[in-house]
């Protein structure tokens, strides 16, 4: 998505050869215009696919999920996450490993925002080792629910998780990614264009 790497070129900064800083537009303030088009770009790769609710987590997965719902006509439930809790029986639970932020979080969603049937489609905001996707596709698992697709916004290619979640039969749909923060600079994975 041509508007999004953009943003990221001018707006972006390289924090190290992991990680992305993008708080001017995704992470912090949130730029309503970008995320209107996120929304429409993600509808747009999954309006065939019978998506019934948007699964995403808090706190920077909202903002493009809630755009991306708006223009599907469906509901956004967002998981919360909480450092350990004392087990709720009305929950789903994930424990849910951040390799970049080194701690873990346990991962919860009302077991009455999600139904048996439900077409899921989880979006984030950033794609790394696949935890937090893979966290929140089994809990839609648990509740009898089908992930059709993971979109994600920024997908840092040269960490695992879109290939681990490919791997598992999982649909991923990202609309940057990034091939490398090598030396300072981001670098976009080529785009093959089919004629
Ligand atoms: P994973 O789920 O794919 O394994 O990713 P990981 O655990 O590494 O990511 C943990 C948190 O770090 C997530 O945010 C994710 O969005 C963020 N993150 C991962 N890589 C980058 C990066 O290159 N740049 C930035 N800015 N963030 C990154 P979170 O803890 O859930 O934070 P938030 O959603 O509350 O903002």
């Amino acid at each position: 998505m041509e508007q999004l790497k953009q943003a990221i070129r001018t707006e972006g900064s390289v924090l190290s050869a992991n990680v992305l800083k993008v708080d001017a537009f995704l992470n912090h303030r949130i730029d309503p215009v970008l995320m209107a088009a996120i929304g429409r770009e993600f509808a747009e790769r999954f309006r065939e696919a019978g998506i019934t609710k948007i699964l995403t987590i808090e706190t920077s997965g909202i903002a493009p999920a809630l755009m991306a719902a708006l223009e599907l006509g469906v509901a956004v439930v967002f998981a919360r996450k909480q450092k350990s809790l004392t087990m709720r029986d009305d929950l789903y639970v994930q424990k849910v490993y951040s390799f970049t932020k080194q701690v873990e979080n346990e991962v919860t969603v009302s077991r009455k925002f999600l139904e048996k049937g439900d077409r899921v489609l989880i979006i984030d905001d950033f794609l790394a080792h696949g935890e937090a996707a893979f966290g929140l596709a089994k809990i839609v698992e648990e509740a009898g629910g089908a992930v059709a697709g993971i979109g994600i916004v920024i997908e840092k290619s040269f960490q695992n998780g879109a290939a681990k979640l490919q791997e598992a039969g999982y649909r991923v749909e990202s609309l940057a990614r990034i091939a490398s923060l090598e030396n300072n600079q981001v670098q976009f994975v080529e785009e093959t264009i089919h004629a």
